[in-house]
């Protein structure tokens, strides 16, 4: 069935999308509106034997997949340097190929919680960040949001502290969706996206010595010397937690179910083409995967596609 957003969600896809190209600095031909930074990567995603205990999708049956991997800083500023606290959450996009051609997303940041958990708040957000400047009386617009929004003030001091690499940083899904078993059987979760190489942050003194690209530099010479490995489960939701607000973040105790590794081995040859050309998106799935009630999906959906229109 085609799926269409409501028309007031559309308008505020819109209203999204106008902000985002405002705190980007305008528009960038050819470019993202956000995540604008990036490099495209390959390898294969092997499914652990527990994947198909939640999902019946193709992927997680048991063969290996091709994988293009898209890692991304933050932020709509083309050029922005890797240890600058927007880069911050950075992005991993995966797309899986699919027996007959087909394809399956997940786009994951590297926070464990969304700043927000809805359209009328994520605008809110970045309408109060548009907002402020140096010259804002205090309280800025900035600071009464996020002196009501801790989830999002916590995404934000979380991010003063920079990642070693892509290598050393974990993703998070966010957003809730439900994996499907064979039997039909209905398994809340999200994705949480684990570095074979560990997390590892750098202390304020070292981070302020890096190079502006040294995440992507250090991705790329990672990738030259052997494959970059992740392991990727499901946080299983316990009866009655939240599925419709990302920025709540779910207990650590939560049952975690291994779907299985990501081994990335190259850079592809033409990055920026390739990154021109692909489009992820949050509400790629495929049979045994679904929406839940989260209603961060379909919004994201949209403001990516009109992101997506924009650059072609
Ligand atoms: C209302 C909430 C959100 C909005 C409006 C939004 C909007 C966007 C837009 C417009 C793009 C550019 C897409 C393109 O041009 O291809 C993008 C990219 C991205 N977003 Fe979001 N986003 C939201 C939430 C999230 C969340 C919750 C995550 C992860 C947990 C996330 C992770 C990413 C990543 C990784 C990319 C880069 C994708 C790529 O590599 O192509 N976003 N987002």
């Amino acid at each position: 069935m085609p799926f269409a957003l409501p028309a007031q969600a559309v308008t505020q896809a819109q209203q999204i999308a106008d902000v985002m190209i405002k705190l980007a600095g305008g528009v960038h031909p050819g470019l993202r509106f956000t995540h604008t930074k990036g490099l495209v990567t390959t390898g294969t995603f092997t499914p652990a034997a527990s994947a198909k205990t939640i999902s019946r999708a193709a992927h997680l049956q048991g063969a290996a997949v091709p994988v293009i991997v898209r890692f991304s800083d933050g932020t709509g500023v083309p050029n922005i340097p890797d240890n600058n606290e927007n880069a911050s959450p950075h992005g991993m996009a995966i797309r899986f190929a699919l027996p007959g051609g087909a394809f399956t997303d997940i786009v994951s940041n590297s926070h464990n919680g969304f700043f927000v958990g809805n359209g009328t708040d994520f605008l809110a957000l970045l309408t109060a960040i548009a907002g402020t400047n140096e010259k804002s009386a205090h309280p800025s617009p900035i600071e009464q949001f996020l002196g009501t929004h801790p989830a999002a003030l916590k995404v934000i001091i979380d991010s003063k502290a920079a990642a070693k690499s892509f290598q050393n940083l974990a993703f998070f899904g966010n957003n809730a969706f439900i994996f499907v078993d064979s039997a039909g059987g209905k398994h809340p979760g999200r994705y949480q996206i684990i570095p074979g190489a560990g997390v590892v942050k750098l202390d304020s003194a070292t981070a302020a010595k890096k190079k502006p690209d040294y995440m992507f530099d250090a991705l790329k010479a990672g990738l030259a010397k052997g494959p970059v490995k992740y392991t990727i489960y499901a946080q299983l939701a316990n009866p009655g937690d939240p599925t419709n607000d990302g920025s709540i973040v779910w207990p650590a105790d939560r049952k975690r179910v291994e779907l299985g590794t990501l081994s990335l081995t190259k850079v592809v040859a033409n990055s920026d083409s390739a990154q021109k050309t692909l489009a992820f998106n949050p509400i790629i799935l495929t049979n045994g995967i679904t929406l839940s009630d989260d209603p961060l999906p379909s919004l994201r959906s949209g403001v990516y596609a009109l992101s997506v229109a924009h650059r072609h």
